[in-house]
């Protein structure tokens, strides 16, 4: 059989066929045997998850201790492969935990899906259909949504937008879903496509509408969620936070981080890096709980231009001596079904969680996405991150290079004040 023919044929190969066919050493071969988790009935769902599964990709979870919010303590686990940040979330924990921990509310759970059309028909006569297009699908749609409904969700809005003056002939039916605790993107996406075959049925039977005049190109969820937010925020003292900087070396320290948040929110050069800093808390806690960080990402990301420009997603202000950030962003997310009920370990960072619902995760999350933004400015506006970033760094290179527990400790106390690199880490352990 040639190759070519081999490849399109590659998902229907065994596993250790599709492995036969990479370009691999047979040492690394071995190593995707060795990476398959253990436990078999862990590894069975794993392989699952996608397609082609040849082994498995393991990333550390770590915990940050001492997150209160609204009062409530929660141990939360985080998947990230970048090695500060459980820290840098422990030790902004730690600080706001003198101060009452963080506050947070859900700021509204509607998602939103599209389908998206052309009409080279007459607008007004479309426009006039609209009402009964509208009861047309949500009849059709009923058997989807029946279940959603019992669980208090279903289809919240339908309307019909205009858009033709930015692309001829373009419409879009903006539907709005409640999907509770799940993330519902399944449920929507069906939904749509319901949607969109009982539009086009509705203009072959509709005996005024011409169906060669419509031409649906798609149904989808939109990421874009402006109605799905939460809000997290904290407070205290300029006082409290000025000593505070004292010790870790800066002055001013609430100023300092006032004005970070202000660099953020006018240059799109310090806003692009300030939110992924945010990102890098809520994304490892998506990861843990299994939720789609992509979609967050994409929506905050979008949220964060809302007003034509790209702009930092927390403020921070100083009013009455008193130092508060603030981070509001949108979050679609869901605590049941996905893979959040499927990966043991997702259910199990659940666990950990106390079994939250997806209203209180929200929370949780823009809770962690503020922890994360307050610990990177305040390192930023005071050491800078390299010192601790290195010290990661180079327990990371000494892990590679197999240093000795011996060679661990002389060389953490060799580069507390040296650049790491691997080469040089490399030439210290060989000198010795
Ligand atoms: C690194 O992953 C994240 C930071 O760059 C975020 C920031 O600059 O605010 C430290």
């Amino acid at each position: 059989m040639s190759q070519l023919s081999v490849y399109s044929r590659f998902s229907k190969l065994s596993r250790e066929e599709k492995i036969a066919l990479l370009p691999l050493s047979n040492d690394s071969k071995n190593l995707l045997d060795k990476a398959m988790i253990g436990n078999e009935a862990i590894a069975v769902v794993i392989d699952k998850l996608s397609e082609n599964t040849v082994s498995h990709f393991s990333f550390p979870m770590g915990i940050a201790p001492n997150i209160w919010m609204n009062g409530k303590h929660y141990f939360v686990p985080l998947v990230t492969e970048e090695s500060s940040i459980v820290a840098a979330i422990s030790k902004a924990a730690r600080f706001w935990s003198d101060f009452g921990g963080f506050n947070a509310k859900v700021l509204g759970t509607e998602k939103k899906g599209q389908v998206h059309f052309f009409w080279k028909g007459e607008k007004s006569l479309l426009m006039a259909k609209l009402p009964a297009i509208k009861d047309f699908i949500l009849l059709r749609v009923n058997s989807i949504t029946r279940q959603m409904v019992k669980r208090g969700g279903g289809i919240t809005s339908i309307t019909l937008d205009d858009l033709t003056v930015e692309l001829p002939y373009y419409y879009q039916l903006n539907v709005g879903f409640e999907t509770k605790d799940a993330m519902g993107a399944n449920f929507i996406n069906s939904c749509l496509e319901e949607m969109k075959k009982s539009l086009n049925q509705f203009a072959i039977c509709d005996l005024e509408m011409d169906e060669s005049l419509l031409d649906i190109n798609m149904a989808i969820l939109s990421n874009y969620t402006l109605n799905c937010k939460a809000v997290a925020t904290v407070s205290c003292p300029v006082d409290a936070l000025n000593s505070y900087g004292e010790k870790i070396g800066t002055k001013n320290l609430a100023l300092r981080l006032l004005q970070a948040v202000q660099i953020a929110k006018i240059n799109i050069n310090r806003a692009v890096t300030h939110n992924k800093g945010i990102y890098n808390g809520i994304d490892a806690l998506a990861i843990a709980t299994g939720n789609d960080w992509r979609a967050l990402e994409a929506g905050g990301h979008a949220y964060a231009s809302r007003n034509g420009k790209y702009s930092s997603l927390t403020v921070a202000k100083i009013e009455n001596n008193i130092f508060s950030m603030e981070l509001e962003l949108p979050l679609t997310l869901g605590t049941v079904g996905g893979i959040t009920n499927l990966h043991p370990m997702s259910k199990l960072a659940m666990e950990i969680l106390g079994n939250p619902d997806a209203a209180e995760l929200m929370q949780l999350m823009a809770v962690i996405g503020l922890a994360s933004n307050f610990s990177a400015l305040l390192a930023l506006t005071s050491t800078g991150i390299q010192k601790g970033h290195m010290k990661m760094h180079l327990s990371n290179i000494l892990l590679q290079l197999k240093a000795s527990s011996e060679q661990i400790i002389r060389a953490e106390t060799y580069f507390n004040d040296k650049t790491v690199s691997f080469t040089e880490v490399e030439k210290f352990l060989s000198a010795k």
